[in-house]
């Protein structure tokens, strides 16, 4: 199934307050200075804890090597401030899942939700998939607000392995049509 429409694979996108563009392997230590953070982690499915430079050396090695058009990351660069966390698309079955996180000095700031946002609107218009899923650890209100603002819905109660947690945890799977997003996007 082709993902992508546009002659450059993944673009760099400019938002009000960032710059989205793939990732570099110099960006490893700041990857780790902020992902070494159990307060972030512990949301995420795949990533351990504690998080070392070569772990996030090696992810990056990885990104680069098994990119594919439903996979792709966008490092998010926050204009004065540098890199501040990630954003991206994941494949494994037909249907692309967006993950994201953010270093905790920048949260509560609207932050992701403009890189999701940027990222969605970007996802719709190069590619000829009408949805995106994703989810959230049960605990996570704050993911759960950003993907409902933008007009995913839930589906299913399932489980899932956080890595930080060593432990198999109650997880919200979402769903998201390209319907339902420009729809959303009405509303804000
Ligand atoms: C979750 C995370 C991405 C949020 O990023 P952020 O930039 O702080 O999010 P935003 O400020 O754009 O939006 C958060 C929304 O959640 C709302 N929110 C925050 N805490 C909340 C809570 N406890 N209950 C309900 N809503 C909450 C905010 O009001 C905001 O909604 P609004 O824009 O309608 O006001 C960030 O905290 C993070 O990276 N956490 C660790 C990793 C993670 O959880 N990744 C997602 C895994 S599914």
């Amino acid at each position: 199934m082709a993902m992508t429409r546009q002659a450059t694979p993944q673009p760099e996108i400019e938002t009000t307050r960032l710059v989205l563009r793939r990732p570099r392997l110099r960006d490893a230590p700041r990857i780790a200075s902020l992902l070494n953070d159990y307060e972030v982690t512990k949301n995420l499915a795949r990533v351990p804890y504690p998080y070392t430079m070569q772990m996030a050396f090696d992810w990056l090695v990885r990104q680069k090597r098994e990119w594919s058009p439903g996979s792709i990351t966008f490092a998010i660069y926050e204009k004065r401030e540098g890199l501040i966390g990630f954003c991206g698309t994941h494949r494994e079955d037909r249907i692309p899942e967006i993950g994201y996180w953010l270093g905790r000095p920048y949260w509560g700031k609207g932050y992701m939700s403009e890189a999701v946002r940027a990222v969605i609107e970007w996802y719709f218009a190069s590619s000829n998939l009408d949805t995106l899923v994703s989810g959230v650890f049960h605990f996570n209100a704050a993911s759960l607000a950003i993907q409902k603002k933008f007009g995913f819905t839930q589906t299913r109660i399932g489980k899932r392995i956080c890595l930080a947690q060593k432990a198999e945890i109650d997880h919200i799977e979402t769903e998201l049509s390209r319907e339902a997003f420009y729809k959303a996007l009405e509303t804000l």
